[in-house]
Formats: structure tokens, sequence, C-alpha cells
């Protein structure tokens, strides 16, 4: 089973390294952005993962699946989301949409772990707190490796009832915020000293330096990976206020 993810801040990538460790199964992983990522497919059945971004799917995502429709004719895919507290069906869009492909669903996994979106003051936790939700993660996570052993996979994020909370809980209200902010990167100039780790780890290339400082485009997937790694804490994107930077590696210690 080969797995693809898009992973901001690094808590999806942990989650599907973890699965695939328990399962112990000969797996190759890749990053979304990786140029050999469709040698994924060479595997016909695949783990696909990404962070809950408003119940939805992250639009990078989403064109990955729509761009490579053929390939996903008669593969079996297994949907893995992380959310900060509620995915509603956070698997279930991409499911929807995979079906339509001709993708088999073999299950679904919905992990609650630290919460990535530094500039909101919503959500914020000790860093006690959040390593106490990374070894709850972890837990129904060997768990979940334990059922899909035994042929029982998790349908997390998958039933009707779900697709209702998904969409009513929070997709209906906040869809402008998942289509609206590819242009709303904001970089403080008088903070940036071009260092170039935003423009280097951006999975959609959404930024290049120019005369010393960094500048972005409008292809913006809202991963948080540039706001949560710049060492000048010079991005934001939800919020004005930059009040940490939450990252898989900085929450598990
Ligand atoms: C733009 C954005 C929107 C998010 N929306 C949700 C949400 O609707 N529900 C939720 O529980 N978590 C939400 N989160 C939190 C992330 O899904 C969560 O922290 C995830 O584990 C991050 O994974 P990553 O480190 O692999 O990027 C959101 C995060 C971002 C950056
Ligand atoms: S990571 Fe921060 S300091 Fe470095 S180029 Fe990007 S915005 Fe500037
Ligand atoms: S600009 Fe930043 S938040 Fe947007 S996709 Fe690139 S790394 Fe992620």
């Amino acid at each position: 089973m080969n797995a693809i993810y898009l992973s901001g801040t690094g808590n999806t990538k942990h989650v599907v390294t973890l699965l695939l460790d328990e399962l112990g199964m000969d797996s190759r992983i890749y990053p979304i952005e990786s140029p050999d990522v469709l040698r994924a497919f060479e595997d016909d059945e695949l783990i696909l993962a990404y962070p809950t971004m408003f119940s939805n799917i992250p639009y990078l995502v989403r064109d990955f699946i729509n761009s490579n429709q053929e390939a996903w004719k008669g593969k079996k895919v297994f949907l893995i989301t992380t959310m900060g507290l509620f995915a509603g069906d956070g698997t279930g869009c991409a499911a929807r949409l995979l079906k339509k492909y001709g993708a088999e669903i073999t299950g679904g996994l919905q992990i609650v772990m630290p919460d990535s979106i530094g500039d909101c003051k919503a959500l914020k936790k000790t860093r006690e707190q959040n390593k106490a939700i990374i070894d709850k993660a972890d837990l129904r996570v060997t768990q979940a490796a334990k059922l899909i052993r035994e042929g029982n996979y998790p349908g997390e994020g998958l039933s009707f009832a779900a697709h209702l909370a998904g969409l009513f809980g929070q997709r209906l209200w906040f869809y402008n915020k998942t289509t609206g902010y590819k242009d709303k990167l904001k970089i403080d100039p008088s903070k940036c000293i071009g260092c170039g780790i935003c423009a280097k780890n951006c999975p959609t290339q959404n930024i290049r330096i120019e005369n010393g400082k960094a500048v972005a485009s409008a292809k913006c997937t809202m991963c948080y990976r540039c706001v949560d790694y710049c060492p000048k804490q010079a991005i934001t994107l939800l919020g004005k206020t930059l009040y940490e930077q939450p990252t898989y590696e900085r929450n598990s210690k």
C-alpha cells in the first residue's frame, strides 16, 4: 500500500508514517508536491491523507484528484484526515470525488491532532496538552492498524450523517475561506530577512524571493508551513498576529 499525503506542519505526515509502520507493509510514501508522486499509483492499494480545512479538502488535494482522474480507476483508496477539533466528513469529501473517478474506498480515519493555525487564538493549547493529544492520536492509529490488519477497515467520516455534519457544521458557512484565500498570504517585509525557507518548502511554489525579500503569488493552499516555520515570524494568513508556530516536531517533544 503506497501513500500520498499533504502535510503543512507535520501532523498528517506523522499519522501516515505511523500507520504504515504499524501495518508493517512494504510501502512507499510520497508528499503530494513531490515530482515522482505519480509512482504511488504503481500499487493498486493507496492511502490519501491531508489536513481538514473548514471540513473540506485543501484545494491542492482536490486539484490533484481531479487532474489524475484516469489514475484512480480501480484503485482501492483508504482516506486519512487530521484535524484540530472537528472534521465532519473530512474523508467523505475526497471519497465522493474519488468514487466518481472509479476508485473503491476501503475506509477512512479522522484523527485529532494539535491545531496548526498559528495566527488565530482559538484552539490554542499548552505544549503539554498538545503532547497529550498526540499520544492519544498515536493510540488511535495503532488501534486502526490492528483493525485494518484484521480486515475491518474503519469508516470514519464516510457516512451520510458525517456528510450532513460537515456540510452544516462548517462547509456551508466557511466555503469562501477554502476557495478565497489563494492570494491572501501576508509577508511583513520589515521582518523578512530573505532566508528563502518559505520559498523552498511551499508545496505550491507560491513564494519567491525578490530583491532579498519573500513575495507571495496567488496559489496558497493554506497549509501553514511557511507561517509556522518562518524564523522571523514574518508571515500570517487568516489572522494578523502570530501567537505561536505549532508544528508536529515542536508539539511532540
Ligand atoms: C486553513 C486551515 C483550516 C483548518 N480547518 C479545520 C477544521 O475545519 N476542523 C479542524 O478540526 N481542524 C482544522 N484545521 C486544523 C488542521 O486540520 C490540523 O491541525 C491538522 O492536523 C494539520 O495537519 P498538518 O500538520 O499535516 O498540516 C485547519 C487548519 C488550517 C491551516
Ligand atoms: S522564511 Fe520568513 S524570513 Fe525567510 S524568506 Fe520567508 S518570510 Fe522571509
Ligand atoms: S504560501 Fe505558505 S501556507 Fe500557502 S501553500 Fe505555501 S507554504 Fe502553505
